[in-house]
């Protein structure tokens, strides 16, 4: 046993070592290492361990594990170059290898990130992670043992990586698009009326009928909605705007629950800042932090089934698009609240107008805490609704213009009783209304 286990360990030493210089391939029968004090050219030298095992990661076709968290600007391919010796110069000197202690390089971190998270486990992207762990540490630990790779010296033009500036990275990480996805899509599901709300009486009727692909507003959630409709047809990278998230609600495209938003109201705004940004993040739009959408800056937004509905409009605001903001009695300073705490938009039908109201509150208020934690809901009392009517059709010809000063019809006060449901609206008649 002895002079075998002896060899062993000389093997793996030899392995190790003068991976750049190879010895002639002839000299070596296939499978035999052989212990060579200069060097040896077997399978385990730095080069070769990148052309099997890093370069069929970087030429696959298919998405790094990185997407399992990343929606796009990162993918492992970006941190490879056709060439060996490039890669390993990129990378020592960014910073991400650690030749002294190889197992914690940085790039073996970023791989490895989630890895022992469960939600993780069968998934796809695990195996693939393994995967390109495990050659990034083969091949880091073959070029951390050789001098010559190790030592090389740093190059004039440095081979520069594809990756992107980290303010880029961080946008399209999936922890942080669920905020905006809540804010501009979670929200609206009542002002889609259950009906693609899954476990839902309504949704699970037109599941019925339709199938499954009605049950898009997922019971696990805002984040398991995301990841459902980032994998379906329903965002048109290509054309944003004619995403059938958008084109179904608006009747462009045949759909089962009719026209729902018109462009310009606040869930077509929602959804297309939505789409709009999902597609330039996937088609690569922002190649530098300026280029991002700026910070949103606006109220958190709860949905609700509350119902908001003005009695006896006037005949000169049928088929417009009207907009309530609704005002909350601070009793405290005895004034109107500066910020609306409620608002809610929809073209007014004959006679009246009404729809499901969604919630305001300032990001980080008490108000936004509360209603994230818990039921948002608004308390019986007194309240102002300010009401905006865009007679000139503004919303249509600039989906990003909000209704202002010269859409203003007026203002009233009433009492909100604010139940839920469709038979429970909270009602003001618009004779009321007055500026
Ligand atoms: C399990 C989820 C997950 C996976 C998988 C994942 N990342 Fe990340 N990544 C994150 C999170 C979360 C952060 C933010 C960490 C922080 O700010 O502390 C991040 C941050 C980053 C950053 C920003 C810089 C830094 O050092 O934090 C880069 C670059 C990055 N990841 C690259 C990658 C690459 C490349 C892959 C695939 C090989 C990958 N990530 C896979 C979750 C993940
Ligand atoms: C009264 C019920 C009802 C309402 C309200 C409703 N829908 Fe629908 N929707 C349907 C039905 C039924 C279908 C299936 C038939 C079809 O594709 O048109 C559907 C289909 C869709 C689809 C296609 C789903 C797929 O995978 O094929 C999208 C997207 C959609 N609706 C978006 C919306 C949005 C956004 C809203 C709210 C702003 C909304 N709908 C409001 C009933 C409704």
């Amino acid at each position: 046993m002895r002079p075998r286990a002896f060899l062993l360990v000389v093997v793996t030493a030899a392995m190790l070592t003068g991976c750049s210089k190879t010895a002639p391939e002839a000299a070596v029968a296939p499978g035999t290492p052989v212990p060579s004090p200069g060097g040896a050219g077997d399978d385990t030298t730095a080069t070769k361990v990148f052309e099997d095992r890093i370069l069929p990661i970087f030429k696959s076709p298919d998405p790094s594990s990185c997407a399992r968290c990343h929606l796009a600007s990162v993918d492992i391919k970006d941190y490879i170059l056709p060439d060996a010796k490039d890669t390993f110069l990129a990378l020592r000197d960014q910073g991400l290898i650690d030749l002294a202690k190889p197992e914690d390089s940085k790039i073996l971190n970023l791989i490895n990130r989630g890895a022992d998270d469960p939600k993780g486990a069968g998934l796809i992207s695990a195996k693939k992670q393994k995967t390109e762990y495990e050659a990034f540490a083969a091949w880091i630990k073959a070029c951390a043992a050789d001098p010559a790779i190790k030592n090389a010296p740093k190059p004039d033009k440095a081979p520069a990586l594809a990756t992107k500036p980290v303010e880029v990275v961080r946008h399209a990480r999936k922890d942080q698009m669920l905020e905006s996805f809540e804010a501009n899509v979670w929200s609206l599901r009542f002002r889609c009326m259950n009906c693609h709300t899954e476990g839902t009486p309504q949704n699970d009727k037109l599941v019925k009928e339709n199938g499954a692909r009605v049950a898009w507003f997922k019971k696990g959630g805002p984040e398991a909605t995301m990841e459902y409709l980032l994998a379906s047809k329903l965002i048109d990278t290509d054309n944003p705007e004619k995403s059938l998230l958008l084109t179904k609600p608006l009747g462009d495209v045949k759909h089962g629950g009719g026209i729902k938003i018109v462009v310009g109201d606040q869930g077509y705004k929602q959804i297309r800042a939505w789409v709009e940004d999902v597609a330039a993040m996937k088609k690569g739009k922002y190649p530098k932090a300026t280029d991002l959408p700026p910070a949103d800056t606006g109220p958190k937004q709860f949905g609700t089934e509350a119902w908001f509905r003005l009695n006896n409009t006037p005949g000169a605001w049928n088929g417009k698009l009207l907009q309530v903001d609704v005002y909350a009695w601070d009793a405290k300073v005895s004034a109107w609240e500066k910020e609306p705490i409620a608002t809610s938009d929809r073209v007014s039908g004959g006679g009246g107008w009404q729809h499901t109201v969604t919630l305001l509150a300032a990001a980080g208020s008490d108000r936004a805490k509360a209603w994230a934690k818990g039921k948002p809901a608004l308390p019986a009392g007194k309240y102002l609704v300010k009401v905006y009517v865009d007679s000139e059709g503004k919303a249509k010809k600039d989906w990003k213009a909000p209704l202002g000063a010269n859409e203003f019809v007026g203002q009233a006060e009433f009492q909100g009783q604010w139940r839920e449901g469709y038979s429970a609206m909270t009602v003001v008649d618009a004779g009321k209304v007055a500026k």
